[in-house]
């Protein structure tokens, strides 16, 4: 394994700022491999070394998996010149070198987005042959018809591609502007899927928000920019795909 330097590595673990992983190593508070360590310079091997905080071991987490709740106006890419990328919203300390976004959002489109420097488990989440359930609140122009909604449930046909059928439910009208929100789940990623599933019936898409991959839902506490770590639990849950 490549080696890190210390404060990189208390930072990525431990979620914390630079600063204050070097603070914690002034403190004196940092050992490697039993022997206490005050520079942040110092490299270590992350899977063969014994880091410990205050005694207790510090586990190292191979790979990175983030929840990000994004914002309009930022494109899901790594690199993207002139433009916001996901990947520029996680905060200094929790980049890795190879994060990128396991699915794209569009640059109008809001919600869940997940980040990894996983391919194998970005794979497996997104492959067109696993079928991981995408559930969007989407905002339109008018509400659908009954015969709309039958087609939408059948698996539409566009002039080229043949769409899965798609669970679609009445949520509300928006407090704001009065237009109706429904909830709508993909079992598919074809480019633009939504806004093109409902422009074929004349009703523009207004807003498009996407609230959960798989199992797992945008944490509510999240605001649009904010990005935090998933729980091994939060993970099991995305891997169990229901
Ligand atoms: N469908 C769309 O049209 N856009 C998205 O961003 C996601 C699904």
């Amino acid at each position: 394994m490549s080696k890190l330097r210390m404060d990189k590595f208390l930072s990525s673990q431990l979620n914390l700022s630079r600063a204050d992983a070097k603070r914690l190593l002034r403190e004196g508070r940092v050992t490697l491999n039993g022997k206490p360590v005050r520079k942040g310079e110092q490299q270590l091997d992350p899977e063969a070394d014994a880091v410990c905080l205050d005694g207790t071991r510090i586990g190292y987490a191979a790979h990175l998996y983030l929840m990000l709740h994004k914002p309009s106006g930022v494109v899901s890419s790594t690199d993207s010149p002139g433009d916001v990328t996901v990947v520029d919203l996680v905060p200094e300390p929790m980049r890795r070198p190879g994060l990128f976004p396991a699915g794209r959002l569009d640059k109008d489109t809001t919600g869940f987005v997940l980040l990894t420097d996983d391919g194998a488990f970005a794979h497996e989440i997104l492959a067109p042959g696993k079928h991981v359930p995408k559930t969007y609140h989407v905002t339109l122009t008018r509400r659908v018809t009954r015969d709309e909604q039958r087609e939408i449930e059948a698996g539409l046909d566009l002039p080229d591609a043949r769409l899965k059928p798609a669970a679609l439910r009445f949520l509300h009208d928006a407090p704001d502007d009065g237009l109706p929100v429904y909830e709508i789940v993909l079992t598919q990623g074809i480019y633009h899927q939504i806004k093109r599933m409902f422009l074929h019936f004349g009703n523009p898409v207004v807003r498009l928000h996407r609230v959960s991959i798989g199992a797992l839902t945008l944490d509510p506490a999240l605001a649009p920019g904010d990005c935090r770590l998933l729980s091994d639990a939060e993970l099991q849950k995305l891997r169990s795909k229901n």
